[in-house]
C-alpha cells in the first residue's frame, strides 16, 4: 500500500525516531509499504518518520542502472559503527522536500549495523551513493533532514517554499 509522504515543515519529521523491539508482522508490513511508497515516488530511500511513523526503520535502494537488478534493503535500528574521514559531496534532495536540491558533504564511506526483516543483524560497509543515502535516511530517525546541514538563509528560503506548496495542494484537496 502506497501511503502519503510528510512534507516538511512538519513535527514529526523533527522527532527522534523510537527504536524497534521486535520485527512483528505489522513491521514487515509497514517495510514492505515503505518500500512501495519509495518507488513508486519514485526515490531511492525513505524513513519511517517520513510517512508519519516515529520508529527506527529505514528503506533504500541505490541501484540505478537500467538493467540491473533491483537492491531493495530494510533496515530496523540502523548504526553508523564507522566512517570514513574522507568526505564526498553529492547533491541531496528529499521526498518530504520535493524539487529542492542542495549540495552535502558527508564520509564518503560508512559501516552500517542494522537488524534486518528476518530478525538477523547484518553490518556492512557503504560507499558511493549508497553512503550518501544510508547517512541521509538514519538523519531522518533523529530529526535531521538534509537542509539542517545548510545555511540559516537557504535553509528558510526552502522552508518557505514548502510552506506555500502545502497550502496550494491543501486548497487543492
Ligand atoms: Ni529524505
Amino acid at each position: 500500500m502506497i501511503r502519503p509522504i510528510l512534507i516538511h515543515p512538519d513535527p514529526r519529521l523533527k522527532k527522534i525516531c523510537d527504536p524497534v523491539t521486535g520485527i512483528s508482522a505489522e513491521m514487515g508490513k509497514l517495510a514492505e509499504d515503505m518500500l512501495e511508497t519509495m518507488y513508486d515516488a519514485p526515490g531511492i530511500g525513505l524513513a519511517a518518520p517520513q510517512i508519519g511513523v516515529t520508529k527506527r526503520l529505514i528503506v533504500l535502494d541505490c541501484v540505478k542502472t537500467e538493467g540491473e537488478a533491483p537492491r531493495p534493503l530494510v533496515m530496523f535500528n540502523p548504526e553508523i559503527t564507522w566512517a570514513s574521514e574522507e568526505l564526498s559531496t553529492y547533491d541531496e534532495g528529499c521526498l518530504s522536500i520535493p524539487d529542492q536540491y542542495a549540495e552535502v558533504d558527508r564520509p564518503a564511506e560508512v559501516r552500517v549495523r542494522w537488524i534486518g526483516l528476518d530478525g538477523k543483524g547484518y553490518e556492512e560497509q557503504f560507499a558511493g551513493l549508497w553512503a550518501t543515502c544510508v547517512q541521509h535516511e538514519i538523519d531522518h530517525l533523529n530529526g535531521k533532514l538534509f537542509i539542517d546541514y545548510l545555511g540559516p538563509l537557504k535553509r528558510q528560503m526552502i522552508t518557505r517554499k514548502m510552506e506555500k506548496l502545502k497550502r496550494e495542494r491543501a486548497r487543492q484537496h
